[in-house]
């Protein structure tokens, strides 16, 4: 048996997803494993079409139901199963325990309210205990954690740059504390400056917090930067696994030489 302590945060076993379309099937993800721990900054890094985002959003339950999709195989969250929970169930973990920040910030604000009324939204499904005063607090709170005014609860998402939106998305995704933080390429649409800057915000969010980050991205570049391991995705399969230097300094897999090599400058 485990001793306490050394269960994985979250840990994944065997997953499959299979599409269905017209009786046709194709499984884009096929008996995936992995494991992520307290604190740590785990990388999926894969082509596009390798399943990260599905394998991500396989966790909570946020894909089609069946027949047009079909989940399997076992995600536990601190021990605990909640692969086939009920949607109902899926609602408390998601944002309270795992939060998803995604790569256009501005599909998923609202344009129509102020961001602290959003972030304000958020407490109130998953810190239903908070007064209004509480909530003014930890809205102030979460914006100035990821460099932002807390004056600027009031501003409109329009109102702020690429930058400054995904850092808004990153402060809803803290709101409610969640232990896991799920980033789907969340600077793909930014500036390589800007990038480095939302990098930084991670770790030092992870130092501050104790979060635990699963970062989804193609750019061994950023993966380099941040992770401490990384899983190497390639046609739905996990073909590589390990500490970010070891699998960056002596790759195992072809496919992983292949994608280190367009960016040369990471080894030495
Ligand atoms: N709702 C869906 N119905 C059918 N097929 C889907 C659906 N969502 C994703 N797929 C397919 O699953 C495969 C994996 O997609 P996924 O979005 O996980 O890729 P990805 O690794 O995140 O790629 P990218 O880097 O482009 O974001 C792709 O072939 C995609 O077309
Ligand atoms: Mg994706």
């Amino acid at each position: 048996m485990l001793k306490e302590g050394k269960t994985p945060l979250l840990s994944v076993r065997n997953l499959c997803v299979d599409f269905s379309s017209r009786g046709h099937v194709s499984p884009v993800v096929r008996d995936i494993s992995f494991d992520l721990n307290a604190g740590e900054i785990l990388a999926i890094v894969g082509e596009s079409g390798s399943g990260k985002s599905v394998t991500s959003q396989a966790l909570t339950g946020l894909l089609p139901e069946a027949p047009a999709c079909t989940v399997r195989g076992s995600v536990k969250l601190a021990g605990k199963e909640i692969l086939g929970l009920r949607e109902r169930d899926l609602r408390k973990i998601r944002g309270k325990e795992i939060a998803y920040i995604f790569q256009d910030p501005l599909s998923s604000l609202n344009p129509t309210y102020s961001v602290g009324w959003q972030i304000e939204e958020m407490l109130k499904i998953h810190a239903p205990t908070m007064n209004g005063r509480e909530r003014r607090a930890r809205i102030g709170e979460v914006l100035e954690a990821v460099g932002i005014r807390a004056e600027l609860a009031n501003a409109f998402p329009h109102e702020f740059s690429g930058g400054m939106q995904q850092r808004v998305m990153i402060a809803m995704a803290l709101a409610a504390s969640p232990k896991i933080l799920i980033a789907d390429e969340p600077t793909t649409a930014l500036d390589v400056t800007i990038q480095k800057q939302i990098m930084n915000l991670l770790l030092e969010l992870r130092e501050h917090f104790g979060m635990s980050v699963l970062l989804i991205t193609h750019n061994f570049g950023i993966v380099s930067q941040i992770a401490d391991r990384v899983c190497v995705f390639y046609h739905g399969e996990k073909v590589e696994e390990g500490p970010t230097r070891t699998v960056i300094d002596s790759p195992q897999n072809a496919y992983t030489r292949t994608l280190l090599a367009c960016v040369p400058r990471l080894r030495n």
